[in-house]
């Protein structure tokens, strides 16, 4: 454009006289050109209104015009400007108007079969995690959650399982690599009990918090056992608590879930989190007691660990064991699931086959 003026101004012109006739040029072509569609006035709206379009070139050589024209020239120029934007916006507003005229699904047969909605159904786990939360919360148990990688602190050592004990060996662990910032590698939490000393170190006293989450354990998946499942993990922290409150939550809990004929049953085992310790057994479902092979012929099924809440654990977390003292439960939600509805196979869960899962459909 300006090698154009520069010839023409070699020419003898005035820049002032060429900047007039370039206005009015592009006048009649503003007055002419097309914006019967909404994309030809796409492009009248890059060609001449845009920042680099012709009038804003034309704005930019105002500065070619002597001083004293300058204003008349400039004058002349907003004009133009103003007149091609009301065109446009005229010419816009009549586009509109004529397409929110049409039909937007012009063409379509109504009289098409639909297309059935295929809907899904809830996961027997989530149905069977929110019973479980539902049931603890009318005992005024409120949910915690806590991350899947977690750090050794807070899957282990804080949780009184000593450096290089062989207790960190009952969980195949995940382990990750360490996340910038961090000196160690990070873990897949292979329990829940991981929300047990957050919960702890962060909150205020009392506590009675149920926690639900999925964890990780390297494990071959079978029938029987796999590398990702779900748990429901408890805690319970004021002053006087005794294991006879432990009992009689986990009794309560059992009979919402599983109904009145079944019995419970607490038997001593080890966990350093906790002292004492126990595992909780009910009732074989399958056999009401009688022996069958899912109970090995003992009539009894395991459905979680529990226990008093270990003093050097209370401390780990900043709590005072002299005042304080609590039980924590953890139970798996797979293993509370096939119990309930005689799942045989823990594969099931994570398949996704429609068959499977829409038997839950009605609980
Ligand atoms: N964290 C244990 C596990 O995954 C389960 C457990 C046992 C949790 C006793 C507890 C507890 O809170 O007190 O095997």
């Amino acid at each position: 454009m300006l090698d154009c003026v520069l010839a023409r101004r070699r020419a003898g012109r005035t820049f002032a006289g060429i900047m007039q006739e370039s206005i009015s040029g592009l006048a009649a072509e503003v007055a002419a050109a097309d914006v019967s569609t909404a994309a030809a006035l796409d492009q009248f709206r890059l060609l001449y209104l845009g920042r680099k379009g012709r009038l804003a070139d034309l704005f930019d050589q105002l500065k070619t015009v002597p001083a004293d024209e300058r204003r008349a020239i400039g004058q002349q120029l907003n004009g133009l400007k103003q007149q091609a934007q009301a065109r446009f916006d005229e010419a816009q507003a009549a586009v509109e108007a004529a397409t929110a005229n049409q039909p937007a699904d012009a063409g379509f047969d109504y009289t098409l079969p639909a297309v059935p909605h295929a809907l899904g159904t809830r996961h027997p786990l989530n149905l069977v995690r929110e019973q479980m939360l539902r049931i603890f919360s009318r005992i005024g148990f409120a949910v915690a959650e806590g991350p899947e990688i977690e750090d050794d602190w807070h899957n282990f050592t804080a949780l009184n399982f000593p450096e290089n004990h062989p207790a960190r060996d009952m969980q195949d662990t995940f382990f990750v690599p360490a996340v910038e910032g961090d000196t160690q590698p990070g873990l897949l939490r292979t329990h829940t009990s991981t929300v047990q000393v957050r919960v702890m170190e962060n909150e205020p006293l009392p506590i009675r918090r149920v926690m639900p989450g999925r964890v990780y354990r390297n494990e071959a998946i079978s029938a029987r056992a796999h590398m990702l499942f779900h748990q429901v993990e408890g805690l319970y922290i004021d002053e006087n608590v005794s294991f006879a409150d432990l009992k009689q939550t986990i009794y309560y809990f059992v009979r919402e879930l599983f109904g009145e004929d079944i019995n419970i049953r607490f038997r001593p085992s080890y966990f350093p989190f906790t002292e004492p310790s126990a595992e909780i057994d009910i009732t074989c479902l399958i056999c009401k007691g009688a022996g069958c092979n899912i109970c090995k012929g003992t009539g009894w099924v395991e459905i979680g660990g529990c226990g008093m809440v270990d003093p050097a654990v209370l401390e780990n977390c900043g709590i005072d064991p002299e005042k304080y003292s609590g039980y924590a439960w953890g139970m798996g939600i797979e293993r509370i699931t096939m119990l309930k509805y005689q799942v045989k196979d823990l594969r099931l869960f994570t398949e996704n086959d429609v068959r499977f899962l829409r038997q839950f459909e009605a609980l």
